[in-house]
């Protein structure tokens, strides 16, 4: 689970607003599709606050990652921009002064690189409901968010865009340094092989509850 440690700047910002309004995390289907599993249904008011919050981070993460993997991928091509990928758990923002106390974050997939992204089981469902869309003929949900007691599971959707397909895409296109260098750092790398547009996986923020 990642802390958030500082705010992206503005161009970053700008990125990853792109890359998530591609990814379709701001369409506007209702957050909340399954049902709480706890005590204590929310209210309308703490879904609203669990929503703006989890978008903000995953915006935050989005950005971040856009940028850094953008100016690797120019200074020195998809070997050096790996570690970008990788270290992309670096902190993001300073938790009580920007607002994001109580709130931590990771990436999940079905298909993980590394074995330390595999999803736990609440992950699963939620990974099984959005790849049915993906793959079926309804539109993958925007956001999903499962409530417990004390912590909100916040889920927003992430499609490969172009500049994925350098590190995810085919990986007969690989040069032949970035193939040996996934291999040696992810033995079991599973996340190659997508194509443009394809669900990715699921950027998760979970946010402590308020009493
Ligand atoms: C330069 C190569 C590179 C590019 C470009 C890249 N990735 Fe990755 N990606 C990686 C590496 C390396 C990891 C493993 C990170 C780790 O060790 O946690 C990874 C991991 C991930 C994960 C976490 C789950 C897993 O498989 O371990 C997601 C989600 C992901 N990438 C999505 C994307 C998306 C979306 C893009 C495009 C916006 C992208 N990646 C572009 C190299 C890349």
């Amino acid at each position: 689970m990642l802390n958030l440690h500082k705010l992206p700047g503005t161009a970053a910002c700008v990125v990853g607003a792109m890359l998530l309004a591609a990814c379709g995390a701001e369409d506007s289907v209702p957050a909340g599709d399954l049902p709480p599993s706890g005590v204590g249904a929310p209210s309308a008011a703490e879904r609203a606050r669990v929503t703006g919050l989890g978008e903000q981070a995953a915006s935050a993460l989005m950005a971040s990652l856009g940028a850094q993997l953008m100016a690797a991928m120019e200074a020195g091509g998809p070997v050096e921009a790996v570690a970008v990928c990788r270290n992309v758990a670096l902190p993001l923002t300073d938790g009580a002064a920007s607002g994001f106390e109580g709130v931590s974050l990771r990436r999940t997939t079905s298909k993980p690189r590394n074995p330390a992204n595999a999803p736990d089981e609440r992950d699963l469902a939620v990974l099984a409901t959005m790849e049915a869309a993906a793959t079926g003929d309804d539109e993958v949900p925007g956001v999903m968010i499962e409530w417990d007691d004390t912590v909100a599971h916040f889920y927003a959707p992430v499609f490969v865009q172009q500049v994925c397909l350098n590190c995810h895409g085919d990986p007969g296109g690989f040069s032949e340094p970035l193939a040996e260098k996934l291999r040696e750092l992810y033995p079991d790398d599973q996340a190659t092989g997508y194509a443009l547009g394809d669900f990715r996986g699921v950027i998760r923020v979970d946010i402590d509850r308020q009493p």
